[in-house]
């Protein structure tokens, strides 16, 4: 189907990847769904959630701590601040990183007021003596201050307002055992279907004003990952390009057109995962090699590749990660035009 129609560089912003980046910052807000029935997508999640919630309003509790997992770009951070929204709570947020001290923590239980939904967002992150401090706050509501060094430090015991944990994560396997059995309640995010992802553009269109036409939405939809954050990145570049190429409506050809200039072809993958399936199927002839070949072969890290790259790859069927090395499937061949080798065995079916 398409060949790259510019060269990969190293180190080029990409527009699908699922991270934010700081122009995202400025206009998620603004896009944050704000109550649970808004929120599209999830059935699951936002079922459970909902009984998690209504339960806790009826019985006048606080309810249990929340711990939100998956993917980047999903509505983790979305869905904490509807958690408190929903209970009319406020929320105060703070994130794994920051929390390099257990005295950094203690500061900010110590201020909570009842009924509080404290956030912390990449909570796998959080340093060791916080988070043995989080234990006894989540369990009991009360942190052990250590007061002084040495022999003579003492521990005060102190009371903390009653209050809900929501933590998001998006590597929920680096979370220890103790900490994640404090969770009652643990929600996995899934990526969202294409029908889904239209909702979120229709969504977004009218907060933006742009004038977005049913036929753009599934052409960007289907090009955005499963992720709402890359599709809502994609709906601002095709806006522009609707804007100064066309008459400002954003219909299928206007979309097609624009994701061409931004290299975003109609899986969703740009120069980046192209050359990396170019390099795999041309240089290594479908492989099997080890991921830092690969990743030389298109001068990038080898983190960048397997951990930017490779997660949608693998999702999209277009390659395998085997005990001997990446393989490209049918799949990938025939995406870049090219004709699979006859005798491939060692190819698993596509996930989705
Ligand atoms: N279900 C949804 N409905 C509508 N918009 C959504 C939904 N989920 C996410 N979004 C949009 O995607 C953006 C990113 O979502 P959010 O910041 O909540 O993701 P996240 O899972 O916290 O990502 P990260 O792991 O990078 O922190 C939001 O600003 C919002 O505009
Ligand atoms: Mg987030």
């Amino acid at each position: 189907m398409t060949e790259p129609v510019t060269e990969y560089e190293p180190g080029d912003l990409r527009d699908v990847a699922a991270e934010a980046v700081p122009e995202d910052l400025d206009v998620e807000n603004s896009l944050r769904p704000r109550r649970l029935a808004e929120f599209i997508g999830q059935p699951r999640v936002r079922e459970q959630l909902e009984l998690v919630l209504e339960g806790a309003r009826r019985r006048g509790d606080p309810p249990d701590h929340i711990l939100l997992s998956g993917p980047p770009g999903l509505g983790k951070t979305s869905l904490s601040m509807i958690v408190a929204a929903e209970l009319g709570a406020a929320i105060r947020l703070t994130s794994g990183p920051a929390l390099e001290r257990a005295g950094d923590l203690a500061a900010m239980l110590s201020n909570l007021v009842p009924g509080d939904v404290l956030f912390i967002d990449e909570i796998h992150r959080i340093a060791r003596p916080a988070e043995e401090m989080l234990y006894l706050a989540m369990e009991d509501f009360r942190v052990d201050v250590v007061v002084g060094k040495g022999p003579g430090a003492t521990s005060i015991p102190l009371d903390i307002a009653p209050f809900t944990l929501v933590g998001a994560t998006t590597r929920a396997g680096a979370l220890t055992g103790p900490l994640r059995d404090r969770f009652g309640f643990t929600a996995h995010m899934e990526f969202y279907e294409p029908e889904e992802l239209e909702l979120v553009l229709k969504r977004a269109a009218v907060i933006l004003d742009v004038d977005l036409k049913p036929d753009g939405a599934v052409e960007i939809a289907r090009r955005s990952r499963g992720t709402p954050r890359i599709a809502n990145r994609l709906l601002r570049r095709v806006r522009d390009f609707a804007e100064v190429r066309a008459d400002g409506a954003v219909t299928r050809t206007v979309a097609r057109d624009a994701l061409a200039v931004y290299d975003v072809d109609e899986l969703g993958l740009d120069r980046l995962d192209r050359a990396v399936l170019g390099a795999l199927v041309r240089t290594f002839g479908g492989g099997p090699v080890g991921v830092s070949t690969l990743a030389v072969a298109v001068g990038e890290e080898p983190g960048t590749v397997e951990e930017v790259c490779e997660p949608y790859l693998v999702r999209a069927g277009m390659l395998a990660r085997t005990p001997r090395g990446r393989v490209a499937t049918p799949a990938a061949w025939s995406h870049l035009g090219l004709r699979p080798p006859e005798s491939g065995g060692e190819v698993p079916p596509a996930l989705f």
